[in-house]
């Protein structure tokens, strides 16, 4: 394994990319490879199976390409799927899910949201979570339709106008002062957020964190590049506009079949 090597991402789509950022912004000499399989978006609705076979797929296309280490940019395929990957596959895997542990730590009303995929919050990894802060409550809410509005570029539409308020307002009702993001696409949504939930409340999402911990096992497994060859590179397998448009011009999105 060469450190020379890209680190590896995948995601249902588009989402990823904002922790791809976070990513790029913290290790700029490294080089990577995204690969969206917006195709098969959205992810949270399909069965565990489904999700696991999906995870595999991405992950072949990035040993492939001679990934050294891959970043599992989806909490539903994390918490679906990365107990198998890493079972499966002798690199390291990092993985994204939805940050309850500062919330519950840190909530002064006891009384956090959470908005993520049906997959996301239906798996037992997540449950699990939740378990270790029962004097939490935990008001969950599925964001049915957010990914698919993302993917087909319609971001700022009136329709995610409309199912933010659906999905948030009862949330400020129950009096919630966390709201954590548990989905990589919602990270874009939060100046529409901001809009519709006071100010009291604060937003949390795990990319930070997911850069940090990347970094880390970079560091314990020797594997930071440490020549000048550098590039980043994005694959989607759907029409790649609003992809381009998130990534922007800076870097070039090419559409592939996967
Ligand atoms: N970005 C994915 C996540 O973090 C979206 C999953 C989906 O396609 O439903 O969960």
């Amino acid at each position: 394994m060469s450190n020379k090597n890209p680190i590896g991402l995948f995601d249902s789509g588009v989402g990823g990319t904002s922790i791809w950022k976070e990513v790029h912004a913290l290790l700029p000499n490294e080089s990577t490879i995204y690969l969206a399989d917006s195709k098969n978006a959205p992810y949270g609705q399909k069965s565990q199976d489904e999700i696991i076979a999906l995870s595999i797929k991405n992950t072949e296309l990035l040993l492939n390409n001679n990934c050294k280490i891959i970043i599992v940019a989806c909490n539903t395929a994390t918490t679906n799927a990365i107990k198998v990957l890493r079972a499966t596959y002798d690199i390291p895997f990092i993985g994204i899910e939805p940050a309850i542990k500062p919330a519950a730590l840190h909530t002064k009303t006891q009384k956090i949201g959470i908005l993520a995929t049906q997959g996301t919050l239906n798996s037992a990894l997540f449950h699990q979570t939740v378990a270790l802060y029962s004097d939490v409550k935990v008001v969950e809410q599925i964001g049915y339709e957010l990914v698919q509005l993302i993917e087909s570029g319609a971001m700022h539409s009136e329709k995610m106008t409309q199912l933010l308020k659906d999905y948030l307002l009862p949330m400020v009702v129950e009096g919630i002062d966390y709201l954590v993001l548990g989905c990589t696409h919602y990270p874009y949504l939060i100046p529409q957020i901001k809009k519709i939930i006071p100010n009291h409340i604060r937003i949390i999402d795990s990319g930070e964190a997911v850069a940090k911990q990347t970094k880390h096992i970079l560091e314990v497994n020797n594997l930071f590049n440490t020549s000048n060859q550098v590039f980043q590179s994005f694959y989607i397998n759907n029409p790649k506009e609003v992809m381009q448009e998130l990534v922007g011009t800076a870097f070039k999105v090419d559409y592939m079949v996967f």
